[in-house]
């Protein structure tokens, strides 16, 4: 395919959306799809290339007369060399493909934007969509293709997303781990062989979350170019960074298809899912702040706008499966007196539901342990004022189980392999709509009878054998069980919905946009979840983030922390307590109260903002949240004694602009103050505070008093000089 050269400066070449703190910029080159000019921190309006790409590149030996530079949707086989965004074929012809048309067309002025391209050879459209939100500095982008040839396209890869790195990117961090330790940090070098991973778990997962964050040469957690990128997508995805021949990389998302899934009938089409991607001049902190925003941006909540993030009370890890009414309706007298909000009733309610290796599917109250139903116990938590909130596991089932018995056909199976049990279940086909309306209709006259105002929604397994009558069926499970999630929204629009798969394995800006709260780990050790929370905030905003203080020792690792340090951990996210309530003595439930009635005071500032992570050194990291004006709340965490005779004073980098705040100490009120070091000035950081300059307290820092290993130190800044 020859390019036709392009007058090289005027305006109406480029497509250029701009961000606050980002700008993308792409050249015409009809009628192939737009050429990526730039992808980065934030240009002067009117700051455009001066010539046409091909304009500025000699041509070097041995290359075609006429090289395709990156696009937003390369191709292969008519001239493309870079990984295409697109693998179709139909019964093995069409494998090469070349656009004959480019139509742009803005849906929203400077802001959104939908490329039409066609290739009139192949028999294919493929839609490129872009939107730039510009207070998040996020695009979204995602690609629809359609089949207008004859017979039938097979497809085998659809990017989503095809970004450009520039040069002098450096690594990749992601997260990876497992269930109860999620969101560990990975960080790869990128070099000319690129890099790549694939999840094929069927859900999100547990280790292969669907996004990075690519840092430049220099780039840090709060300063240096920064990009990020992540697919809104609850199934197998794959990343891929490829290096370019001009030396920039191009990283492409999308959802990992199966052998043979997709085959697109003429007129039919697959849309990918959206991909989030940001840059920001401010590190791995702006990068953060900015999927914040975008997350923030996509959230559906009840009554259009978040209310404060309710205390929860879950009764899984002080319960299990053993249910007894009049145990759970003193847990609930014990919640409420410490000032919890919402009661929310986890796995073990339902029909002969007494450990994990029956039952999933039979969504009506068990008979034994509730005999009158669920009504009395939801009556009893909401005449306490506390909101109810329910388990379920709509996608599951167990084949011991009455529906099982009764639909063997509806769990996902392939014919001649071996249905494969994890924790003894097996997996609902959520792409049939009877499937589907079988659990609206067991689940929904609940939510129709009682005032349950909130459904904790799990997940306990990988997909494997994901078979409907023998082909792959992963997209279609995404699909179907946001469709379901869908329907629910639609029927109970009041009823929020946590996304929980044995903690973190489905946490991802796709679901993100029909449930409320994500479960981050069933381990809630506070010094393990130290370690995920800055994971987690990479990605996603705190006031999403299940966060609860625990019993000690705690269930998952056997190590124990103090009721403080607990709270002090879990506090930053959405809080919730799990454990048995009542065995707390009861000096431990005034102190847990005070950190109740802490958050609640404090919530609206922890959940609205921005945040800020931080490593001190020595054992101490931190974190705010706020302002960069400095209007914030910090958390000095000690993770481990100190092994430096003075502890490093914590460096706030953003606060270099801020000008004079006041820094007070802040706890729970009726918490006596621990221990200082003896040194006057935490004295005086009690009651009114100390005026500081947020200069000095960017460059020099915040000093930071004696502290044993496993505490917290919160403080506030505030513009208030007065
Ligand atoms: C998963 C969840 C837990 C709990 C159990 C119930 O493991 O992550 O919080 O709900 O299921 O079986």
């Amino acid at each position: 395919m020859s390019k036709p050269v392009l007058e090289p400066d005027t305006a109406a070449d480029f497509i250029v959306l701009h961000g606050r703190d980002c700008t993308a910029v792409l050249e015409r080159a009809d009628p192939g799809p737009p050429l990526w000019r730039y992808w980065g921190p934030r240009l002067p309006d009117g700051a455009l290339p001066e010539a046409a790409l091909e304009s500025t590149r000699p041509l070097p030996s041995f290359s075609l007369d006429a090289e395709q530079p990156l696009s937003l949707f390369p191709l292969f086989g008519v001239g493309g060399f870079t990984a295409p965004a697109l693998a179709a074929h139909r019964a093995g012809h069409d494998f090469a493909q070349a656009f004959t048309a480019c139509e742009i067309v803005w849906t929203v002025p400077g802001q959104a934007l939908v490329c039409r391209l066609t290739d009139a050879v192949a028999g294919l459209e493929v839609e490129v969509r872009m939107e730039m939100h510009a207070d998040a500095s996020t695009l979204t982008l995602g690609a629809t293709l359609i089949h207008t040839g004859e017979g039938v396209l097979d497809v085998g890869w659809l990017a989503a997303a095809v970004i450009p790195l520039p040069p002098q990117s450096t690594e990749v961090r992601t997260v990876t781990g497992r269930h109860n330790a999620e969101f560990v940090p990975t960080c790869d070098l990128l070099g000319r062989n690129g890099w790549s991973r694939e999840n094929r778990r069927g859900l999100t997962s547990h280790d292969r979350f669907p996004g990075a964050v690519v840092t430049t040469a220099g780039a840090g957690p709060h300063t240096g170019t920064t990009y990020g990128a992540q697919l809104a997508w609850s199934g197998n995805a794959v990343q891929r960074i490829e290096w370019i021949d001009d030396g920039r990389w191009q990283w492409q998302l999308g959802e990992g298809l199966a052998p043979g899934e997709i085959r697109l009938a003429r007129g039919e089409r697959l849309v990918s899912p959206e991909v989030l991607a940001t840059c920001s001049a401010h590190g791995l902190d702006g990068v953060a702040q900015n999927f914040h925003a975008a997350v923030r941006a996509r959230s559906d909540w009840p009554g259009g706008t978040m209310a404060p993030r309710k205390v929860h009370l879950n009764t899984w890890e002080g319960f299990y499966f053993r249910h007894r009414l009049d145990e759970l309706k003193a847990l609930a007298d014990a919640a409420a007196e410490v000032g919890v909000e919402r009661f929310v009733l986890d796995d073990g309610w339902f029909h002969g539901r007494d450990d994990d290796t029956s039952s999933l599917g039979d969504w009506w109250p068990d008979a034994a342990k509730y005999p009158d139903g669920l009504a009395p116990l939801v009556h009893h938590v909401t005449g306490l004022g506390m909101d109810f909130g329910l388990w379920v596991e709509p996608e599951m089932i167990n084949p011991d189980s009455d529906l099982y018995r009764a639909h063997p056909d509806w769990a996902l199976h392939l014919d001649g392999r071996p249905r494969i049990t994890a924790r003894n279940q097996l997996v609902l086909d959520l792409g049939r709509e009877e499937v589907r309306a079988y659990l609206l209709d067991r689940i929904g006259p609940l939510l129709d009878a009682l005032p349950i105002a909130y459904l904790k929604w799990d997940h306990n397994r990988d997909l494997t054998t994901a078979g409907h009558q023998g082909r792959a069926a992963y997209h279609t499970q995404v699909r179907g069980a946001w469709a379901l999630m869908d329907a629910f929204r639609n029927r109970w629009p009041g009823v929020e919905i946590e996304a929980c798969a044995g903690g973190g394995g489905r946490i991802d800006a796709g679901i993100a946009t029909r449930t409320h709260r994500f479960w981050t780990s069933d381990c809630i050790d506070a010094v393990s979840r130290m370690g995920m929370q800055p994971g987690y905030l990479q990605f996603m905003p705190p006031e999403r983030m299940g966060s609860h203080v625990g019993t000690a020792p705690a269930h998952s690792t056997g190590r124990s922390q103090s009721l403080d340090f607990r709270a002090a951990v879990a506090m930053t996210g959405h809080l919730g307590v799990e454990f048995d309530l009542r065995r707390l003595p009861q000096a431990d439930r005034t102190r847990l109260a005070a950190w109740i009635a802490f958050y609640k005071r404090h919530r609206d500032h922890l959940h609205g903002g921005r945040v800020w992570r931080g490593e001190a050194g020595d054992g101490l990291v931190w974190q705010a949240h706020g302002a960069a004006d400095g209007a914030l709340l910090l958390f000095v965490y000690r993770l481990t004694p100190a092994t430096q005779k003075y502890a490093p004073p914590v460096r706030l980098p953003m606060l270099a602009e801020a000008g004079p705040l006041r820094v007070r100490r802040l706890r729970p009120e009726g918490l006596s103050p621990e221990r200082t070091g003896g040194a006057p000035w935490f004295d005086r950081l009690e009651g009114d505070g100390v005026a500081v300059s947020g200069a000095w307290l960017a460059a020099s820092g915040l000093p930071v008093p004696a502290m044993t290993a496993e505490s917290c130190v919160i403080y506030s800044l505030s513009k208030d000089l007065t």
